[in-house]
């Protein structure tokens, strides 16, 4: 009993950052020859190994869940060790070239790492350490190989093969099995690597690089889904030229593959040459795709084609550097995004985004930087800390150094390493010497987690015409991290007269220190503080405003983002006091979203952001104990009030913005969003039609926008048509596994009291289960982020959660690890709820058998 508990505690162990030594074997070429079957497949890896350094030291490989037949080296049968996850080799020499025979089964394999199947289609996903399930190798980003891959297969199950690279050559074999082999002539990671078989079928198309070179495009899904490829092949295209002409980066392989496969763990995959994607960021027509939906996959397929230059030609020297790719990579997907359509609302999206996901994790038990010092499972790494704050990271420095001297930086950077394995100090260096700027102090970005805070303060002296503004900064402890240095914080301010609405002044200011004053001439009248514009910095500004001075900003400020953060600013003061058991007065809210809906000067789609209410999560966040059902209540009545007060508004809004006929552009997108947030606040004020209108707009729609909106806010509702929608949805879609996703989703999101057993019984759904991580996602995720119904007082959703994470972690430890930080939001919630949360998270740590990934985020969550 005492071993069984011994061997049950003893922790995995922590890789240190600091622990780096460069790799002791490089392996300048690999063979890879595959006799591919879903049961059965059998690889044999051709290794020239050579010795990097003077030492003596074997040669070790990493390879899990392999079964090992055979063995040479130069040719002939040599001693090894083999034991875990590891095969030692003494070799003699220098070089010698290493022959392994394994054979492993992808059909079993669960996980999605390594060879595994989805849908009959054969598919790898090797990112961050999936190599080592496939074959013996160094299985590090530092160790980079020329690759050659050839592949057998039964013809008929298996028509199409596809790896890295360019194909070099293919041919038919007796018993209807076929070959084909790739040569990659670009050294890469093994976490680049990618092989697809499968009976798929491709959009083809190509691009003419600026330097007249022609790459070939495909876009490869199952047979029936072609139609539905025409926007990610457009948004490639798009890709292409924008980074050649935004960064000077060309494509450098005459091919261009992406495979869109229905189960995996993360949105897609950058694969050398070969990108592998989650189907539901390839596949969008209007039938069955949102407009958030084409927008999502227009930014993941740029994220993955950019990377072929932040990421494959640059790649990270290790796991700690993930940021140097994924960071970047972000800016990257969010400027080009940016520049397709409305900046402003974009960029409200990526600050929503990080404030949703980065912000709570940045305040728990979860923080990191964005470079992180340690981790017992890198894949829990793969954070919105390391993704959306590494981007915000690169760019305050765009901020900082102007986009002329950022864009030298980068052209040194990319200079410098090309071929090589860079660190995030690599980068900021290039961004230092091209920039001619000191960062010293900015590097505390990368060594520093958790979210700044910021106190302005500002005061006026009308006899000199002089504003005075202080500033003060706060870094929070973080896990391991109890005493913080100050960072640089740029933070694009602006001072409006109160009277005459003109602008008084706009800069930059650079805060350094712990406390900064800043003195601003020229200010004859009462000013009002504009700051933190365009989220120039990932903080939290205090500022005090009043209510007045916030309405005033979000109705005159020039600034867009500015303008929504003072609307947001004020809606989320009154909605706290409200949740604190205060009676604040709705007038400024409501004044202010008049305001902004009668402004015919504005686009649709930034006043459809500017009137919605922050998430009750968001409102949750700003509290010391969150109460969700204060929080509900406190929104609901306000967005009642709202949908009362300015019923007028909305129904003209509504009727303003019916299209005809369905349109994909930017105006039609804001006309449609502005539509379904009006009839939101339509069936907030409790009208007596709402049902029957939000009904007729689910059954007339001619695409899943309005579809879709319909739904989300009938599912709220006891009308009669909620059943009815709900059905026809499932009826009608049922067959389609991405819309089924949605389905899900939008029942686990209802802010119904009676959620929590209708997300239960959903989880007995003939439709649902825990194999596909988007299915899961869909109810369990989405669940998990609904406050209300997630934390209702008799923690059975807790309870649930904590079922669905063991469940899942027997199949799929990355997938069950990504919810395990709803649970770790305890400390902020009353001793009842955070007792039952803890319960839980002990319940799951004391749990046999439990995979590294969850013990790693449970056991922190407890700490
Ligand atoms: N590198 C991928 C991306 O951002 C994410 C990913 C990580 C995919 C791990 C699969 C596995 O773009
Ligand atoms: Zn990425």
């Amino acid at each position: 009993m005492l071993d069984i508990q011994i061997a049950a505690a003893a922790p995995p162990p922590f890789v240190r950052r600091e622990e780096y030594r460069p790799p002791e074997w490089l392996v300048p070429e690999i063979a890879l020859d595959f006799d591919l079957g879903a049961e059965r497949t059998q690889v044999r890896a051709t290794l020239t190994v050579a010795r990097n350094g003077d030492h003596a030291a074997p040669l070790k490989l990493d390879g899990e869940a392999l079964k090992l037949i055979s063995l040479t080296v130069d040719g002939a049968e040599a001693d090894y060790n083999h034991e875990a996850d590891e095969l030692t080799v003494p070799i003699a020499g220098d070089r010698a070239v290493v022959e392994t025979l394994v054979e492993i089964a992808p059909a079993a394999n669960t996980q999605l790492m390594g060879l595994y199947e989805s849908g009959g289609i054969l598919c790898t996903q090797c990112e961050a350490e999936g190599f080592r399930r496939i074959t013996f190798l160094p299985d590090r980003p530092d160790v980079l190989s020329r690759y050659r891959v050839k592949m057998t297969a039964d013809k008929a199950r298996y028509p199409v093969l596809l790896a890295n690279g360019d194909p070099v050559g293919a041919g038919d074999l007796a018993d209807g099995r076929h070959w084909a082999e790739w040569h990659d002539p670009f050294p890469k990671p093994s976490y680049l690597f990618a092989l697809v078989a499968g009976d798929l079928v491709a959009n083809r198309d190509s691009f003419a690089t600026r330097s007249g070179k022609t790459v070939d495009l495909g876009i490869w899904v199952r047979d029936g889904d072609v139609e539905r490829t025409r926007h990610a092949m457009a948004a490639l295209k798009a890709s292409m030229a924008w980074d050649e002409k935004v960064y000077g980066r060309e494509y450098d392989l005459a091919v261009f593959n992406i495979v869109a496969v229905a189960d995996f763990n993360f949105g897609a995959m950058e694969n050398k040459g070969l990108n592998i994607f989650n189907s539901r960021y390839i596949l969008a027509d209007p039938d069955t795709a949102t407009d958030a939906d084409y927008d999502a996959v227009a930014g993941v397929v740029a994220h993955e084609y950019f990377h072929n230059w932040s990421g494959n030609r640059v790649t990270c020297r290790d796991w700690f550097q993930l940021s140097l790719k994924e960071g970047f990579t972000v800016f990257r997907d969010q400027q080009f995004s940016a520049d397709q359509g409305s900046a402003a609302v974009k960029r409200i999206e990526d600050v929503r985004a990080l404030r949703a996901a980065q912000f709570p994790e940045d305040s728990g038990p979860l923080a990191h930087p964005i470079r992180p010092e340690s981790y017992i499972e890198i894949s829990n790494f793969y954070t919105a800390t390391i993704y959306n704050k590494g981007a915000e990271v690169i760019r305050m420095l765009h901020t900082i150094l102007g986009p002329e001297k950022f864009r030298a930086g980068t052209d040194l950077y990319f200079d410098r390493h090309d071929g090589e394995a860079a660190t995030c100090e690599d980068f900021v260096k290039a961004m230092e010497d091209a920039g001619g700027t000191d960062l010293a102090l900015f590097r505390r970005w990368y060594s520093q987690a958790g979210t700044p805070r910021v106190r302005a303060s500002l005061t006026h002296d009308a006899g000199a015409g002089r504003a005075h503004l202080t500033l003060a900064q706060q870094v929070p402890p973080t896990p391991g991290q109890p005493v913080k240095q100050p960072m640089p914080i740029p933070l694009k301010i602006a001072l409006f007269g109160e009277r005459s609405g003109d602008k008084l002044a706009d800069r930059l200011v650079l805060l350094e220190g712990d406390e900064q004053e800043i003195v601003l001439d020229g200010v004859g009248e009462r000013p009002v503080l504009s700051i933190n514009r365009d989220f120039s910095a990932p903080v939290v500004v205090e500022a005090e405003r009043s209510a007045a001075d916030l309405a005033f900003l979000s109705a005159n400020d020039d600034n867009p983002f500015a303008r929504y953060e003072a609307m947001q600013q004020l809606m989320l003061d009154t909605l706290i006091a409200a949740a604190a058991g205060q009676t604040p007065d709705h007038r400024p809210v409501i004044e202010a979203v008049e305001q902004t809906l009668t402004n015919t000067d504005l686009d649709p789609a930034f006043v459809a952001e500017a009137v919605l209410l922050p998430s009750e999560a968001f409102v949750g966040d700003q509290m010391l104990v969150v109460d969700p059902e204060a929080i509900h209540r406190a929104r609901e009545a306000l967005r009642a009030d709202l949908g009362t007060e300015l019923e007028g508004l909305w129904r003209s809004a509504y009727s303003a913005h019916a299209a005809n006929r369905f349109e994909y552009s930017p105006p039609a997108k804001g006309a449609r969003r502005l539509r379904t947030v009006s009839l939101g606040y339509i069936a907030a004020s409790g009208a007596s039609d709402a049902p029957q209108m939000a009904k007729r707009q689910f059954d007339n729609a001619d695409n899943m926008t309005d579809r879709q909106g319909a739904l989300g806010i009938l599912v709220n509702s006891d009308a009669p048509e909620r059943a009815a929608a709900l059905s026809a949805f499932y009826d009608r879609y049922r067959a389609d596994g991405l819309v089924l996703d949605k389905w899900f989703a939008v029942q686990a999101l209802s802010t119904r009291p009676d959620t929590p057993d209708a997300v239960a019984a959903l989880a007995e759904h003939v439709d649902f289960t825990l194999a596909n991580p988007n299915r899961l996602r869909a109810l369990v995720g989405s669940f998990s982020v609904n406050q209300r119904a997630f934390h209702r007082a008799n923690g059975q959703g807790y309870r649930f959660l904590a079922d669905m994470i063991l469940s899942v972690d027997k199949l799929n430890p990355q997938t069950a690890a990504k919810l395990v930080p709803a649970l770790g939001r305890w400390r902020r919630f009353d001793e009842d709820r955070a007792e039952k949360m803890k319960g839980e998270l002990q319940r799951i740590v004391a749990t046999l058998g439990l995979s590294k990934d969850v013990f790693e985020q449970a056991s922190k969550s407890l700490a």
